[in-house]
């Protein structure tokens, strides 16, 4: 590695493969899309789109995500097996950057239980697949899975062969979420100094959250000689989710003074891309999620706000600004042109050449003539909701509604179908039931199936009685789900909404290749 490398820390995103294996976070090859655009926009080094051999979903994705992107390196992962290797090399061929990761665990209890392997078949293993690997593409990484609980000599003798292999970055994961910072530092100091060869490659961090250490755990791996690494949007992830690549990017960078090195990761990009996983996955962030938790820059008590009036140093070791998080202040209104609209979306980062200007144009000024404020959240969220888009078999033309104290609610609807359109009616438990059973019957006029309701939040974005209220749902028809969202300021609009666009989803999802479960690490 040249020395001026030495200062900066690779990011790689692995939110579209070890995230997605997150329960309830599956996306389809146009979210996954979305995301990947918006990861080369943050300035990621490494996309991990997906485990190619998984299903053809996944090969689909990472073959779509590598035609996309330009910058950054995209992989697939693979195990220590042929089949995955080729298929994983097939997918990313069209990448200008193209990459593979190839794992297989050392720890004895994974070989003991899982794998029924030896250590020296393991070791075997890894290097055959590292060499396998090299013959088609330059960029290998090796993971040594569950690192953390591995005998630190054995796990030298894997790498040494990795090394000896072709691999160019080295991945020591803790894969259980085990580890403690301390431990982990040693670890990296201990392999980068015993392995054959460890000075010519990049070392690489992978933790998992299960004892809230994530982050930590991969500020220790740095502060080891680690220059990559591995995380994911909002922290989604196996169980208790991975490293978050915000926390970790604003904690390098807020306390360049410690770590004195940098990523590539243009930080203004940083509540944006969180906010559009939000939106694909429907999983929302605790409101204290550090960096993009609602309240991550709010000072409720007195002294505090006192402070921050004087001068904001005294309470905020950040600025909002500089993970490109909206102000809240008031930005346009009704009487706001085409030009003052784009110009807000640039100066926010939320423009992209692939939106449909006249689309997002046209839900800012319905927006704008229903609610006297709008703000810079609400132009996010009509920019999220603009940037996934599937085919759209139903539209909700017009929705009324009614409820009181003495009957039971009703909706009564019109839908369009493909090239039809459909009335009908129903009540239900309330407004928001009766609405969904009136677009259940709709389908069900045209054969369609009635999906299930499996998840329905509602919250408001910006404060006031005019508030935009941002539904999602998540509906499942057999094996396939899909979760839909939309923001309006009434929200039993915004249901009908979310649960059309669920709908669409649906039906793509079905027209196309399902995608089967992800059957990762
Ligand atoms: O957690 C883990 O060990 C992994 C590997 C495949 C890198 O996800
Ligand atoms: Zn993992």
């Amino acid at each position: 590695m040249e020395e001026r490398e030495e200062s900066v820390v690779h990011v790689f995103d692995t939110t579209l493969r070890d995230g997605e294996q997150s329960p309830g976070a599956t996306m389809n090859v146009e979210e996954k899309l979305a995301v990947a655009r918006q990861l080369e926009e943050l300035g990621v080094d490494v996309i991990e789109a997906g485990f190619a051999v998984s299903s053809e979903g996944d090969f689909a994705s990472v073959q779509a995500v590598a035609a996309a992107v330009g910058r950054p390196v995209v992989l697939s992962l693979a195990r220590t097996k042929e089949a995955d290797i080729l298929r994983a090399v097939r997918a990313v061929e069209k990448a200008k950057r193209p990459g593979i990761h190839v794992f297989i665990a050392t720890s004895d209890i994974h070989l003991r239980h899982k794998l029924m392997m030896s250590r020296e078949q393991v070791k075997e293993a890894a290097g055959w697949a590292v060499e396998l690997a090299r013959k088609h593409l330059e960029h290998v990484e090796f993971s040594a899975e569950d690192a953390s609980r591995s005998d630190r000599d054995y796990l030298v003798s894997v790498f040494d062969e990795a090394v000896r292999a072709g691999a160019s970055v080295l991945n020591v994961p803790d894969t259980t979420g085990y580890a403690i910072p301390e431990q982990t530092q040693a670890l990296f100091e201990y392999l980068r100094t015993h392995v054959a060869g460890g000075d010519r490659v990049r070392w690489s961090t992978h933790c998992h959250n299960d004892l809230g250490m994530a982050v930590a755990n991969s500020l220790a791996a740095v502060r080891g000689g680690a220059r990559q690494i591995e995380c994911t949007l909002n922290g989604i992830g196996e169980r208790a989710g991975n490293t978050s690549l915000e926390e970790v990017v604003m904690a390098l960078e807020t306390r360049a003074d410690y770590f004195a090195l940098r990523t590539n990761v243009k930080t203004e990009q940083l509540y944006r891309a969180s906010r559009l996983l939000t939106q694909v996955t429907g999983i929302e962030v605790p409101i204290n999620k550090p960096i993009v938790g609602e309240n991550a820059f709010a000072h409720e008590a007195g002294v505090h706000q006192d402070g921050v009036l004087k001068n904001t140093l005294t309470y905020e070791i950040m600025r909002p600004e500089r993970i490109g998080r909206p102000s809240n202040s008031l930005v346009l209104g009704k009487h706001s042109g085409r030009h003052a609209f784009l110009d807000r979306l640039k100066t926010l980062g939320l423009w992209y050449p692939e939106l449909d200007m006249n689309k997002a144009f046209a839900a800012f000024k319905a927006l704008a003539d229903k609610k006297k404020n709008v703000y810079d959240e609400d132009l996010v969220a009509i920019v999220a909701e603009e940037s996934v888009r599937v085919p759209k078999q139903y539209e909700l033309i017009d929705l009324e509604t009614s409820s009181s104290t003495s009957a039971s609610p009703r909706a009564r609807l019109r839908v369009r179908v493909g090239e039809a359109t459909v009335e009908t009616e129903a009540s239900g438990d309330g407004v928001v039931d009766a609405t969904y059973n009136a677009l259940a019957s709709a389908i069900e006029r045209f054969g369609g199936s009635r999906p299930t309701l499996e998840r329905y939040v509602v919250k408001a974005i910006t404060g006031g009685t005019d508030a935009q209220g941002e539904v999602s749902c998540l509906l499942r028809d057999g094996e396939t789900s899909a979760i839909g969202q939309s923001s309006a300021t009434d929200i039993i609009v915004a249901s009908a909404h979310a649960y059309v666009a669920a709908l669409n989803k649906l039906q793509y999802l079905k027209a196309h290749r399902p995608l089967e479960a992800n059957h990762g690490p």
